[in-house]
């Protein structure tokens, strides 16, 4: 969700302002997601690069953090969205953390859309963490064992990566899961990414072909062939 600090200097106001812009675009995308039927939505809200930035920016994306827990969760619990919460949870406080830990209980059993909240995440560490986990279990370390050990084992692999805010490049997200992704770029800034938006990414990924590694003959058999 790149772009809010864009949106809000371009703005005359304080970066902050962006992310709370932000908030609101990704309550907007988490609807949209449950209206088109998507069943699984991963964001990147905080990444382990992030607390290099003023400490005034990263205390005010904690308390945005702790806000949202209060205020979104009763109404994500009611439109049927399964919370999750993905990242190193050590450098958060104890009040926070119980917060994730009982906003994830409470949206246990929904089922409608399984809504993934990466914080304090990086794919690197996620993969590290994999390796330490098995290691640690004496637990031998294979592409099948490393994926269940990952933060994301509950969902299948993303089939669309959006990045929103004109950079192209993935900067330590789902490097794992992402493998076989389809990529998005948009200039768009994250506060400006709104349903319309959200549906042109998915017009634009439905119109891809898929391969996974064979040939457009093996994806499509009649692909390749000359009219009769
Ligand atoms: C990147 O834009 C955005 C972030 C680091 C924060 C994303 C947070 C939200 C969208 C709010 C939702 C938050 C929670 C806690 C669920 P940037 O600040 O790097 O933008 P820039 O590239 O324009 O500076």
């Amino acid at each position: 969700m790149d772009g809010n600090g864009r949106w809000a200097t371009r703005r005359y106001l304080p970066r902050v302002a962006g992310h709370k812009k932000g908030m609101d675009a990704l309550r907007a995308c988490v609807r949209r997601c449950g209206e088109r039927g998507v069943r699984v939505l991963t964001v990147f809200a905080f990444s382990s690069e992030n607390w290099n930035r003023p400490p005034e920016e990263v205390s005010s994306l904690m308390e945005l953090l702790a806000m949202a827990l209060g205020r979104e969760v009763p109404q994500l619990k009611g439109e049927g969205v399964q919370l999750h919460f993905i990242g190193d949870r050590r450098a958060l406080s104890d009040k926070v953390r119980a917060g994730l830990a009982q906003a994830e209980a409470d949206t246990a059993s929904n089922e409608r859309l399984v809504f993934n909240v990466c914080f304090n995440y990086g794919g690197r560490w996620d993969i590290a963490q994999a390796a330490a986990r098995l290691a640690a279990e004496g637990r031998p370390i294979t592409e099948h064992s490393l994926d269940r050990a990952l933060g994301l084992a509950h969902v299948p692999d993303p089939d669309l990566l959006i990045r929103t805010g004109g950079e192209q490049r993935l900067s330590n997200f789902l490097l794992w899961q992402a493998a076989y992704s389809e990529l998005y770029f948009t200039d768009k800034l994250w506060p400006e990414f709104d349903a319309a938006a959200l549906d042109e990414a998915i017009a634009d990924y439905a119109a891809r072909e898929r391969r996974f590694g064979r040939t457009p003959e093996q994806v499509t058999p009649r692909a390749g062939r000359r009219a009769a």
